[in-house]
């Protein structure tokens, strides 16, 4: 037993994590041969057992005691090397911020979300590709209305290949006014919602687009008057520009879909040769540039949602989006927008994780 006691602590000083577990189970495991000792102690009589009996027990004590340390030991080596493989180098440097960023109808779309949230209005979507009668004759557009061919309007084939009639005729709308409808047919008034999004005209200059985006804004409540269109249309401006001294010009207009409609004006000045919004209109040499148009909605319109409009009114606008991001951020070309050229992305994006709040900073 001393023999075999020298020959396996030998083995255990330079046994692997393997050899270790080989040695364990042949000597303490169930039929290992140290086991095997510790069986035979029942049958010996007590005068063996006395001389026996600590020899035994001293030979699994020492060998027991040996694969423990042997074992803490190589699992100490094992996560030492395992770190010195996993090591972090936090001296070296990041890597790069990511590239994209976000663009500018996108930020102005989050602009316009933040300040109309605060006036306690929801953001509505519609779709894009509508049907005539969403598009045009529930906004008191019907089908001969010369209104239809100002709009130039994209029309598609119906995937179903039926022809079920003019008004369900598909086409790219035009406007995102459909998502008043919409809005009117799927919720009780009171309703304030804006709804901005994409819209398509085929059309194109440096101002225009095929491809162009909108904001439609709508309430349908009682006793609504023009008072809370002006009103609510100055706390937008002056929110969206970011200054006080906005002045707004409302002029009469036509719209099939609003009655009174007024078109609405921005003064400007010139600053070294370049227009900046606020202040000016006819006071200091400065000018008025058209943003919007809006009105009261049509009883009409009204009425063809299902609504009675002895009971509910409204106002309605429609804004070019693309148009109040080239004023505020100074772009001269709205055809670069859909170019998807890197360059001007990096110069015109904004940052991803810098959302408007009215507290942070609209634009910041
Ligand atoms: N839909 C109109 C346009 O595209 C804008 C508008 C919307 C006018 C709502 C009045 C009310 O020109």
């Amino acid at each position: 037993m001393e023999q075999q006691k020298a020959a396996t602590l030998a083995e255990i000083a330079t046994a692997d994590a393997a050899a270790l577990e080989a040695i364990r189970v042949a000597t303490l495991g169930k039929s290992g041969t140290i086991t095997a000792y510790l069986k035979t102690m029942g049958k010996l009589t007590p005068e063996e057992r006395q001389v026996r009996g600590p020899v035994i027990h001293g030979l699994r004590e020492a060998v027991a005691t040996a694969i423990a340390d042997r074992k803490a030991l190589l699992d100490a080596q094992a996560l030492d090397a395992r770190l010195a493989t996993e090591r972090l180098d936090l001296t070296l440097p990041v890597a790069l911020p990511p590239a994209g960023s976000v663009h500018p109808v996108a930020q102005v779309m989050d602009e316009l979300a933040e300040i109309f949230a605060d006036l306690g209005f929801a953001v509505a979507t519609g779709p894009e590709i509508e049907d005539d009668w969403h598009n045009f004759t529930a906004l008191n557009i019907p089908e001969t209305h010369p209104a239809r061919a100002m709009h130039d309007t994209f029309y598609v084939e119906r995937t179903d290949g039926s022809d079920a009639g003019a008004e369900a005729r598909m086409l790219l709308r035009t406007h995102t006014s459909p998502v008043q409808i919409r809005t009117m047919l799927s919720q009780q008034p009171p309703i304030r919602i804006i709804a901005p999004g994409r819209t398509y005209r085929s059309d194109s200059d440096a101002t225009h687009t095929p491809m162009f985006h909108q904001v439609e804004g709508l309430v349908i409540d009682r006793g609504i008057t023009m008072g809370h269109l002006k009103w609510t249309l100055e706390t937008f401006v002056k929110a969206y520009f970011e200054r006080d001294d906005i002045v707004l010009r409302m002029r009469p207009s036509y719209f099939p879909f609003t009655e009174p409609s007024a078109e609405v004006d921005v003064g400007f000045t010139w600053d070294k040769g370049k227009r900046v919004i606020g202040g000016g209109g006819d006071a200091g040499g400065g000018g008025w540039m058209e943003i919007l148009g809006s009105g009261m909605v049509h009883p009409r319109v009204i009425a063809a949602c299902g609504l009675d409009p002895a009971e509910w009114q409204g106002f309605a606008f429609g804004c070019g989006i693309d148009r109040l991001a080239m004023l505020k951020y100074g772009m001269d070309d709205l055809r670069p927008f859909f170019d998807g050229d890197l360059r001007w992305l990096r110069h015109y994006g904004f940052a991803a994780l810098d959302m408007p709040t009215l507290s942070g900073g609209i634009s910041a």
